[in-house]
């Protein structure tokens, strides 16, 4: 068993862009284990913008949170031998000791800090890594964001930010499925010609070259019914008036501010667009349908065996990479060792 682990804190307060800098890479020795608690080893740490947000609001010297795929090495709690998969809370860490039984609250909700691997898993060729893509977060947030905020209907519009993202590009594809039309914006010409290509979206732009408002006035003549809003600030500002009346706007993440907190870019269509259009506008967490969360497994993984929607995946082999793994993502600069209209990414711990 090892006796020591690998951790990754931030190194510096971190308010404006985020570089491989702010990292530093930590040792301390493992205790023995105490009753109940367990060890793991991460197999599959997940890189996700969220991180952007936690550092905005961390000291120096605090550990990098994350979620990651693991491997129980090590137990004195029958409920979790050794050798049990989990999808454990427990940051940019190699190796950590947990009382599994420990929840933690997200959204309002209190959750499990280990949960065992989705049993969906067992049935599908799916990697084990896809209970942080398809069957987690990412894919979850899709799903019941779709159906049980947005109400898609076939026929409807709908417009996603970083639409070749994690989350968008199931987004995109499940929409496409429910047979709506979908417009998608991502920051990259080559995830753009992506997502129109492969993922059959019926409108791709590169929002960072290309006029919005004239996109818009392209691929959607008649309105946006549903905005799916992952980005916020000036990208939504301008998506805002070419709702549709009755229009639904979720707005599940905010990109544009996370590495920005001291100025954030507000939203200043907002009021004219709710008022005049009779707007539906929601922020979405998608723990609030935590109870949900098995049945919509179900869904995606029949969906994925009948091949309507496909995960994209790159793993990335080696703890060191995180920060630069992290620091690409945040920005979609495309490197060479990293494809990165892959969006979902994950680093071997
Ligand atoms: N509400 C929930 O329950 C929930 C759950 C999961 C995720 N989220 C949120 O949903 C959003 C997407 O998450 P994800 O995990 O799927 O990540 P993601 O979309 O894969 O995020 C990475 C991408 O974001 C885009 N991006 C980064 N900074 C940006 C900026 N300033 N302006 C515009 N785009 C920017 C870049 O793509 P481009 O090159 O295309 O610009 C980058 O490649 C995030 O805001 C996340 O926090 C919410």
């Amino acid at each position: 068993m090892p006796c020591s682990r690998k951790f990754w804190v931030l190194k510096d307060t971190c308010r404006d862009e985020v570089t491989t800098d702010y990292f530093e890479e930590e040792e301390e020795d493992l205790e023995d284990l105490r009753k109940g608690e367990i060890m793991c080893r991460a197999l599959f740490i997940s890189v996700d913008p969220i991180t952007r947000l936690h550092i905005a609001y961390s000291d120096p010297g605090q550990p990098i949170l994350g979620r990651q795929v693991a491997r129980v090495v090590e137990s004195r709690n029958t409920d979790f031998p050794k050798g049990k998969l989990l999808v454990v809370a427990m940051g940019w860490s190699n190796y950590s000791i947990v009382d599994p039984t420990m929840t933690q609250e997200m959204g309002g909700v209190e959750v499990p800090l280990c949960e065992t691997l989705p049993r969906q898993l067992e049935n599908a060729s799916l990697p084990k890594s896809s209970a942080m893509g398809l069957l987690g977060i990412p894919g979850l947030t899709a799903y019941l964001g779709l159906t049980e905020l947005a109400k898609a209907e076939e026929g409807e519009t709908i417009v996603i930010t970083s639409a070749a993202g994690q989350m968008g590009h199931l987004v995109g594809q499940l929409a496409r499925h429910m047979g709506l039309r979908v417009i998608g914006f991502t920051g990259c010409s080559d995830k753009a010609s992506w997502i129109k290509t492969e993922l059959m979206y019926d409108w791709a732009f590169n929002y960072k070259t290309q006029d919005v408002k004239q996109a818009l006035n392209i691929a959607a003549p008649n309105g946006v019914d549903i905005f799916w809003d992952a980005v916020g600030g000036d990208l939504a500002n301008t998506i805002l008036p070419y709702m549709s009346y009755y229009g639904r706007v979720i707005m599940v993440g905010n990109l544009a501010n996370y590495g920005n907190m001291d100025n954030p870019v507000s939203i200043s269509m907002i009021d004219l667009a709710i008022h005049l259009k009779e707007l539906t506008i929601t922020g979405f967490n998608v723990y609030r349908y935590y109870h949900m969360w098995e049945d919509a497994r179900e869904a995606l993984v029949k969906l994925f065996k009948e091949e309507k929607i496909k995960p994209y995946e790159h793993v990335v082999e080696g703890f060191e990479f995180l920060p630069e793994v992290f620091v690409n993502q945040m920005n979609g600069k495309y490197q060479e060792n990293y494809i990165q209209n892959i969006p979902s990414i994950f680093v071997v711990g």
